[in-house]
């Protein structure tokens, strides 16, 4: 198939339909409709089939969707058929929550190093992983065949770390720190904020309460 542009809402999506095909695998199911995944997934069933559409489709008229089949397809789709290297740079509490998360390896996602500058954090070891210093990070980088690199530093230096990665090859930030990298085009930047989630949250906590308010 030739490749098409695909919306960012789309691809925002997949993973969820990831997960709850990977649910129905593991209970034994074989195929499902589009209105029953809808049903589950709380989504409408045209979404459901106009997500799906975009990469040729994966349902047969009648007969609904091979559970496995989309399963499949989808983590192609993800990436998720291959392995990816990462490296984890800042070896604090977030840096070390991340470190100490085993379900990423399940997708595929091999944590192979972590790296800090602060020297009492040198040697110490994370699920068998040993923190290094930032000074081994180029070699370090080169010679592993690193993808990703998750920044968990403080935003300050999370720039000219940003580069020195990109610089030595790696392809993909997994953005933690709060601060915008301003990357060549080619690299691939994703910022996680977690306290824009919850605001999120907060919004729909409040919301009820504010329009009554303006009323
Ligand atoms: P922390 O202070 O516990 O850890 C930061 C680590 O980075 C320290 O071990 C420090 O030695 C290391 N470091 C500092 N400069 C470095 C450099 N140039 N190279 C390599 N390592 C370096 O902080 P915490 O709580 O782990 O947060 C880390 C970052 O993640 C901060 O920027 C914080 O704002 C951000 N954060 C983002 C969240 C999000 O949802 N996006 C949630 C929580 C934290």
């Amino acid at each position: 198939m030739t490749e098409r542009q695909i919306s960012q809402a789309v691809i925002r999506r997949l993973p969820r339909y990831y997960r709850y095909l990977g649910e129905l695998l593991e209970n034994g199911v074989e195929r499902i409709s589009s209105n029953d995944l809808s049903k589950k997934m709380k989504v409408t069933a045209s979404q459901i089939r106009q997500d799906l559409n975009n990469f040729g489709g994966f349902g047969q008229q009648g007969y609904g969707y091979n559970v496995k089949y989309l399963y499949t397809e989808i983590g192609k789709i993800l990436g998720l058929d291959k392995t990816h290297n990462i490296v984890i740079i800042g070896a604090g509490n977030l840096g070390q929550a991340l470190a100490n998360y085993a379900a990423f390896e399940r997708s595929g996602f091999l944590l192979k190093g972590i790296f800090d500058i602060n020297p009492t954090l040198k040697g110490m070891t994370i699920r068998d992983v040993p923190i290094r210093m930032m000074e081994e990070l180029p070699e370090f980088v080169q010679n592993n065949d690193i993808e990703i690199a998750a920044l968990t530093i403080p935003k300050t230096k999370a720039v000219e770390v940003a580069e020195l990665l990109v610089d030595n090859g790696v392809r993909a930030i997994w953005n933690f720190a709060h601060t915008d990298l301003n990357l060549p085009k080619n690299v691939i930047v994703e910022n996680v904020h977690l306290s824009e989630s919850l605001m999120r949250l907060s919004y729909n906590v409040n919301r009820y309460n504010y329009f009554n308010a303006k009323e």
